[in-house]
């Protein structure tokens, strides 16, 4: 049975609220874990050329959508990817979404986003450790040139081109993405961001809404961090409905009203976190979870960049 909470943009496309990230999947594991979303129904996957795993993830895509009697059809999933900071040029960002839709054996994909409000030195594709625009100590070397205006730029050409359904961003704060309603020609429709019991994203996801962006909160169980997942509220709500404390963390999440991704290459985790969308929180028990709140960054980059990018 596939997904049945969809979201309806403003453009009148419409997604799965409850979506399947492959960020951390490593290369062996994560075509596994992509094949299996797909069979339990998960009908949104999220890909990025960062996560350099999109080749794997490829080779599944042409599996369950190929043939006469496909598994899935490719025009019921809803896919996405990144542009990653490395690529901030017109040009860049184009061929960027062309070598993914290489890796992913797609003709095209149903959205496409600017990762990170970011611009590093061009080091070619594929994005690889050694091509991402970083130093070697993994610092970000940044770029003289490019803006994210032209960024922009390549995002709309994608569009254009037709290589991308629907283009947003990712990781956006209020000032940038009204400094982006400025100037795009195409608007985005989407801004993933962080977010989670310990990090609800409130004033963001106002803004959002405010200007018809459509919000997707990822990294919805604390991505592997000591939190959400063991916190005694979470597990006592947990408990009371029979459900693991990921559950919850996705039930919230979806009542939020936002889409929502969870990652796990763990089969009997990639079961519970698709049946989560079926869980209904009492309106106390959503309130008991608002009150979590501590403004914990889970994925904090600048433990990777050295750089407080956090939007
Ligand atoms: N746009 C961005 O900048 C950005 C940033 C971060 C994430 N994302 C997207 O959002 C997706 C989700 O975020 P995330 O990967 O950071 O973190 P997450 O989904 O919050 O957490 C993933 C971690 O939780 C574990 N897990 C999964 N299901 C579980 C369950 N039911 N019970 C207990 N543990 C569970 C996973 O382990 P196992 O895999 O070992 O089971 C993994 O360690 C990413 O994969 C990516 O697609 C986007």
């Amino acid at each position: 049975m596939a997904n049945k909470k969809m979201i309806t943009l403003p453009n009148g496309a419409t997604f799965p609220a409850n979506g399947f990230g492959t960020w951390k999947s490593e290369p062996g594991k994560v075509g596994a874990a992509v094949k299996k979303a797909l069979e339990l129904g998960y009908r949104h996957i999220d890909c990025a050329a960062i996560y350099c795993n999109e080749q794997e993830v490829g080779k599944v895509f042409a599996e369950v959508f190929g043939g006469d009697n496909p598994v899935v059809k490719r025009e019921d999933v809803w896919i996405t990817s990144k542009v990653w900071n490395s690529c901030g040029s017109k040009e860049e960002v184009v061929a960027a979404c062309r070598r993914s839709l290489l890796d992913l054996q797609l003709d095209y994909v149903d959205l496409y986003l600017v990762h990170w409000p970011a611009n590093w030195e061009h080091q070619g594709l594929p994005i690889t450790e050694t091509t991402m625009g970083s130093d070697a100590d993994g610092k970000p070397l940044w770029s003289k040139t490019n803006t994210l205006q032209s960024k922009w730029e390549g995002m709309e050409e994608c569009s254009r081109l037709g290589l991308a359904k629907a283009i947003g961003v990712s990781n956006y704060s209020s000032l940038i993405l009204m400094d982006l309603l400025a100037y795009a020609k195409i608007p985005p429709v989407i801004n993933q961001i962080e977010g989670h019991v310990y990090n609800q994203r409130p004033e963001l996801r106002a803004v959002c809404e405010a200007n018809n962006i459509h919000v997707t909160l990822y990294s919805v169980l604390g991505s592997g961090k000591e939190g959400p997942l063991q916190d005694p509220t979470v597990k006592a709500i947990a408990d009371a409905h029979g459900v693991s404390a990921g559950s919850v963390c996705i039930a919230w999440a979806l009542s939020t009203g936002c889409s929502v991704l969870s990652k796990s290459v763990t089969p009997s985790r990639i079961e519970e976190n698709f049946a989560a969308e079926a869980v209904e929180l009492a309106a106390e028990e959503v309130k008991q979870l608002d009150s979590l709140e501590r403004g914990m960054i889970a994925c904090n980059m600048n433990e990777y960049w050295g750089f407080p990018a956090h939007a």
